[in-house]
């Protein structure tokens, strides 16, 4: 009896930026965003709109819709890169504070954006474990702070948004994470990260703030690792599960790219229309992409019991990793 998802919910901010309002101050165009990315819009939070807000939105979303209340969680996990605070209190802990639950387990996953797909494993873990019989995983960003908006190579990429599922103790049925692949390359540390700010380069007192505090991405490099991450983890996941490429009905991956997306479904023989894609409307927001992207697909009655289901997540560390769901 697996954990399973029994609830979901989302939060987008209101504002949305279509790839013409960035070229009005970017040496950009709509041509170039969308057929370099597939992205068309992205959503920018407002000074109201924190990381912890836009989860707790999304998390309130999946409680109310499932009709139980915040005191019954046992477990908060949040999938973040972009936490109110710089390294601690952890955003989990905010959420919970916000939700009202004063008691139970918080904590951050630093995964990038293969966090949401930690989180899940780690859920089903404590769930299957019985450690806790009620978790939220969240994956919530606001990207938008901590992108250089004059630099084209990097803003027109990520978008902000929070996505989040409640998981549940299986209760006998087929259904939920049956298992999941997490991995890591960390020799690719250095291709996407904020380089200042943590211990080993920090801040110094009076010191005028430049741009090197801002997200930096080698976009080549994490490209082709994205392709391989992709390709390496469905064939992973097919054949640790015996799936062929017909049983699975959706493949939902970490909206990074499309073309990412398009490379790795050609090496794989996969094609294109398993692939639930969305940055069209969201642009990248890295942790909450695949929750957002299956609370879409729910809000568009695509999710139906009993769907094979693969994510895949890839991103800053290098981490990847994906889920098999039934569900
Ligand atoms: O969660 C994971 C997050 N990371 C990613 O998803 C990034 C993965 N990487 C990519 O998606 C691609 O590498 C990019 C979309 C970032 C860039 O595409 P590319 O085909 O690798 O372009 P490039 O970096 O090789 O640049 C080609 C040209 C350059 O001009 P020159 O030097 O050839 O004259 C860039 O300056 O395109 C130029 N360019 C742009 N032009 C218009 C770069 N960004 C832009 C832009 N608008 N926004």
């Amino acid at each position: 009896m697996n954990a399973y998802i029994s609830s979901l919910g989302h939060y987008v901010p209101e504002k949305r930026v279509s790839n013409d309002e960035l070229a009005k101050t970017l040496d950009t165009s709509d041509e170039w965003i969308r057929s370099h990315t597939g992205i068309g819009n992205r959503h920018v939070s407002s000074d109201q709109e924190t990381t912890a807000y836009m989860g707790y939105k999304a998390a309130q979303e999946a409680l109310d819709k499932r009709g139980i209340g915040a005191e019954e969680i046992d477990m908060i996990l949040v999938s973040t890169i972009t936490a109110d605070y710089h390294e601690m209190p952890g955003t989990s802990c905010l959420i919970q504070d916000l939700l009202g639950n004063s008691i139970c387990g918080a904590m951050d996953i630093k995964a990038a954006c293969s966090g949401f797909v930690y989180g899940l494993e780690l859920g089903k873990g404590l769930i299957n474990n019985g450690t806790a019989s009620k978790i939220l995983v969240i994956g919530t960003e606001r990207l938008s702070r901590v992108l250089n908006w004059k630099d084209r190579n990097n803003c027109i990429l990520f978008g902000d948004g929070a996505g989040a599922v409640l998981l549940e103790k299986g209760e006998g049925s087929p259904r939920g994470i049956i298992n999941s692949i997490l991995r890591a390359e960390g020799s690719g540390f250095d291709a996407l990260s904020h380089p200042r700010g943590g211990t080993s380069n920090p801040f110094i007192e009076g010191e005028i703030v430049g741009t090197d505090h801002y997200l930096d991405m080698d976009g080549r490099r994490v490209y082709n690792f994205a392709v391989r991450a992709n390709t390496v983890i469905l064939k992973d996941l097919m054949e640790k599960n015996g799936l062929t490429v017909d049983e699975v009905d959706w493949i939902v991956p970490h909206q990074a790219n499309r073309r990412i997306i398009e490379a790795a479904a050609k090496r794989d023989k996969i094609p294109l229309e398993k692939f639930y894609l969305n940055m069209e409307e969201f642009a990248n927001t890295s942790g909450a992409s695949i929750p957002l992207a299956l609370a879409d697909m729910e809000k568009k009655g695509l999710l139906k019991e009993g769907q094979k289901i693969l994510t895949v997540g890839f991103g800053a560390g290098l981490t990847y990793g994906g889920n098999y769901i039934i569900w």
